[in-house]
């Protein structure tokens, strides 16, 4: 079954550099693992909280696992609407990106979207700017929406961790564990109707699952603790060093369309 594409859509799939696509094959919901049951919801956390856990920082690429959590706890705050949540990211020392980075990046966008975008960290423009995704992979990810008809503006765009980890490294335990609150607070705030996460890090860290983000992006998820659907996809930054695999990264957007019933 071959599916028509608007001018429009075609003219978005050019710009991201896809030529040809083809339908995703059902996919038959009985193969899939109940993954957010397998996942109980920390005690004390509100029902939204993703249970973070943290992952090898020194892990490769896409396939790395996840690992265990910090031993040391950050410290609660209140974060019970946009006003503390973005004032306590800003006032946050948590770690010690607070003092390595150049400026704090809580997020962009529509503060009620119905979709809710979640990456890794800020990387160098980010950090300059204090806004997510701005440089190429941003760039990238402004064009894999507008492919399915969304602007970067009726978004909301957020991070695992707030601040750049130097040099782009892989944020590390203490790191996840220290945004998490405020990663809550936003995901509680924007209240989405479906989240997009973006990379492995982002997609293990959300799911609390060590498997690859090939095997992840091809199963259904809720995201834990909660009944919010949640779709992973490629990192835009991957795609940009892997351009063969944007074709999956176009199944990925046709199912956040389809999920969004905008079909
Ligand atoms: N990569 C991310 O994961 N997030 C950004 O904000 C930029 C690049």
């Amino acid at each position: 079954m071959t599916a028509v594409l608007t001018p429009r859509q075609q003219h978005c799939l050019d710009g991201i550099g896809i030529t040809a696509w083809r339908p995703r094959p059902a996919v038959d919901a009985a193969e899939l693992k109940p993954i957010a049951e397998a996942i109980p919801a920390q005690s004390g956390q509100p029902r939204s909280a993703p249970p973070v856990q943290s992952h090898q920082p020194s892990a490769p690429a896409e396939s790395k696992p996840a690992t265990p959590r910090p031993t040391v706890m950050p410290v609660e705050l209140e974060l019970n609407d946009w006003e503390q949540t973005l004032q306590a990211i800003e006032a946050c020392t948590q770690c010690d990106l607070a003092r390595t980075c150049t400026r704090k990046v809580p997020g962009k966008g529509f503060q009620q979207a119905d979709v809710l975008i979640i990456g890794e960290a800020p990387g160098h423009d980010e950090d300059i700017q204090g806004k997510p995704f701005v440089g190429r992979a941003g760039q990238l990810l402004d064009k894999m929406l507008a492919a399915i008809g969304l602007s970067t503006e009726s978004v909301y765009i957020t991070n695992i961790l707030k601040c750049r980890p130097p040099g782009n490294r892989d944020p590390q335990v203490d790191e996840i564990a220290a945004c998490a609150q405020f990663l809550r607070a936003q995901i509680k705030l924007v209240a989405p109707k479906v989240i997009l996460s973006v990379g492995r890090i982002s997609a293990q860290n959300l799911l609390g699952q060590q498997s690859p983000l090939g095997r992840l992006r091809t199963q259904q998820h809720v995201l834990p603790g909660t009944d919010i659907p949640l779709l992973v996809t490629y990192h835009p930054a991957y795609l940009l060093r892997t351009p063969s695999e944007k074709a999956k990264s176009w199944e990925d957007l046709k199912a956040l369309h389809r999920l969004l019933h905008l079909d």
